[in-house]
């Protein structure tokens, strides 16, 4: 069974996926990228698409409801430091959804079928859609999302087996998915609240080609090599390791973007390290006392000392 890595915006940048790479990942997706941010020229929106030495097969998920913006973007991801486009129909958060993007398209398979193909006519790579089961339990739209991404050239569907109006909570539907499976002629991604080996046993028994993990994998990023049954795998805590490859990725941005604004390494790391402390810090002892001291850090220096206190 393959595992991967699924995009998080805000988290699975380039030094975290690299991390889940070393952590038995087959597989990474960027951070959700703005098709309209590209088609504005956003340098911003451009560094979501940097990828760092040693992170293995990275897919690029871009977000838009244009077909124009979803054409102009499919051209500018660089085929070479991709395996694989992804569109995201199934992001429920309003900023995306009240653009007609993310989940918002899965209550409209027919546009799917045209975003997708727009993006298969402009790009080399394969082309594969993230959607959920549709709206709400009394709208599943998921087999019309499955024949839209099969008609327009998609190489893969990627199933988050929960519906929009259930967010990120509640049951995941893998009796719904197993039929999705038993349907596509499509290599099926199966995703939605993977943990453990019990749970990704469950998920494995609908069919699927390749289970994607995501939260599980925040301050885990061992997991993967755990769920492929790796002894003693995913124990060290790779915090240290995580803020150097965040450092080493600032360096990177700097130097392939010398014209652009890239935050000093206090102001970088205090920003892309912070949600992740957050996490690694959770069920440590002291963890409301580090959680208040996180709010205050801003250099890197206390970062470290924040680090120190709570692994040493
Ligand atoms: C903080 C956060 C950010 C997310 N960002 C994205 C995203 O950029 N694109 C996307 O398709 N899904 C996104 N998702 C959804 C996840 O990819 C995944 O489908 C969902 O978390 C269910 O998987 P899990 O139960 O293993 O976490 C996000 C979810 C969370 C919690």
């Amino acid at each position: 069974m393959k595992f991967v890595l699924a995009p998080l915006a805000g988290f699975t940048d380039a030094p975290f996926r690299r991390l889940c790479f070393e952590g038995g990942a087959d597989l990474s997706y960027t951070e959700m990228v703005s098709a309209a941010g590209l088609a504005h020229g956003s340098s911003p929106t451009r560094h979501l698409m940097e990828t760092m030495p040693g992170e293995g097969p990275v897919a690029c998920q871009l977000f838009g409801a244009k077909e124009t913006d979803l054409a102009f973007a499919a051209r500018e991801v660089p085929s070479d430091r991709f395996v694989e486009l992804n569109l995201n129909a199934g992001c429920p958060m309003t900023k995306v959804t009240r653009e007609g993007a993310g989940a918002k398209l899965a209550e409209d398979p027919e546009k799917v079928y045209r975003l997708l193909k727009a993006m298969v006519e402009n790009t080399p790579l394969p082309v594969t859609l993230k959607t959920r089961l549709g709206p709400h339990p009394r709208s599943t739209t998921v087999f019309e999302l499955l024949d839209a991404a099969e008609k327009a050239g998609a190489k893969g569907f990627i199933l988050h087996a929960r519906y929009t109006s259930q967010m990120h909570g509640g049951p995941v539907h893998l009796d719904t998915l197993a039929e999705v499976v038993g349907r596509a002629k499509i290599p099926v991604t199966g995703n939605g609240s993977v943990v453990d080996a019990k749970s990704a046993a469950a998920m494995a028994a609908t069919g699927v080609d390749a289970i994607m993990v995501g939260r599980a994998a925040l301050a885990k990023p061992g997991i993967f090599a755990l769920l492929k049954g790796a002894e003693g795998a995913g124990g060290d805590n790779p915090v240290e390791t995580h803020l150097r490859y965040l450092l080493d990725f600032r360096r990177q941005l700097a130097e392939r973007y010398p014209n652009d604004h890239i935050p000093s390494e206090d102001g970088f790391a205090s920003v892309k390290m912070h949600v992740h402390l957050f996490r690694y810090f959770a069920g440590r002892p002291g963890a409301a006392a580090l959680r208040a001291r996180l709010n205050k850090v801003r250099t890197l220096a206390e970062i470290r000392e924040c680090i120190r206190s709570a692994f040493c």
